[in-house]
């Protein structure tokens, strides 16, 4: 499947996680923007958006002079997203629907590009960054965010969400991707594009009770009728169930998995 096709559009619980996923990796996405300088007066994109992505970071990153325009190709990403905005008073970004395929921004007039999670959903990794290339100036930067599982733990250990849980969710992510472990090619990308990246790697761990340690199970429940195609049903609802109990342990701290970044500038 993929090629091009995000398979939890639709789903009002996919907003919610989206929302809650920004928050967590704000302060990650701060630090790379800390480490590329200061955007005072930049125009930025925030390439498929979602319901918030980091329109919050680079809105107070750019300034009052700068703009940011956050695209998506779905509404409802788009008005929670703007809903976002508003109660957040972030009166220099900008939302647009836009299909990245077949965009209508205009070539070269963005300082800067960010596309967070969207190499892997929608499995065009060369054409994506191509695109994102043809949009920024001369110059001006891409960055790309995608995800290794590699460091998706709990402190101490609980091999239902470990061992089961998240090996069948990353399998269900295989079957409807071609390239959901992008994140591992991200330096190979850019350097395909003659671009030699910077790259950083950002894991969190969250203490016991935070709501992304639900991560796993929230793909389970999104992905609930693919996941019943690679196992029985009754295991499924009996790993949930043992999934539930380890999550609501007391005193369990979570490791997310491991969030890559790489970043490089267009040749001028
Ligand atoms: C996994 S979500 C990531 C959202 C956001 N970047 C973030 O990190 O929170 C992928 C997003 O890409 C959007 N999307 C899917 N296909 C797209 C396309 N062809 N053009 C623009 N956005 C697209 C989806 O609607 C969804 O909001």
């Amino acid at each position: 499947m993929s090629q091009g096709t995000y398979v939890l559009t639709g789903q009002a619980s996919e907003l919610d996680r989206l929302q809650l996923q920004s928050r967590v990796w704000e302060p990650a996405g701060r630090r790379v923007l800390t480490q590329i300088g200061d955007g005072a007066g930049a125009r930025v994109l925030d390439v498929g958006c979602g319901a918030m992505g980091w329109l919050r970071l680079l809105s107070e990153w750019v300034g009052p002079e700068g703009s940011v325009v956050g695209t998506d190709i779905d509404e409802d990403m788009l008005s929670a997203a703007d809903t976002f905005a508003a109660t957040e008073g972030l009166r220099n970004v900008a939302l647009i629907e836009d299909n990245l395929f077949a965009t209508d921004l205009d070539p070269g007039s963005f300082d800067l590009v960010h596309a967070r999670f969207q190499l892997a959903p929608l499995g065009r990794a060369e054409e994506q960054l191509a695109t994102y290339l043809r949009l920024v100036r001369p110059g001006g930067t891409v960055i790309l965010e995608d995800v290794d599982p590699g460091s998706w733990h709990f402190l101490p250990p609980a091999p239902a969400i470990e061992e089961r849980m998240i090996p069948l969710v990353a399998q269900a992510f295989e079957t409807v991707s071609d390239d959901p472990w992008v994140a591992r090619r991200l330096p190979d990308l850019f350097r395909d594009a003659a671009i030699e990246p910077d790259v950083s790697a950002e894991v969190q761990a969250l203490e016991p009770g935070h709501p992304y340690q639900r991560l796993p199970l929230q793909f389970a429940t999104a992905l609930d009728g693919l996941l019943r195609k690679l196992v029985d049903g009754d295991e499924l609802d009996a790993l949930i169930d043992e999934a539930e109990r380890e999550i609501a342990e007391p005193g369990s701290w979570g490791l997310t998995f491991t969030l890559v970044q790489a970043w490089g500038n267009r040749p001028s």
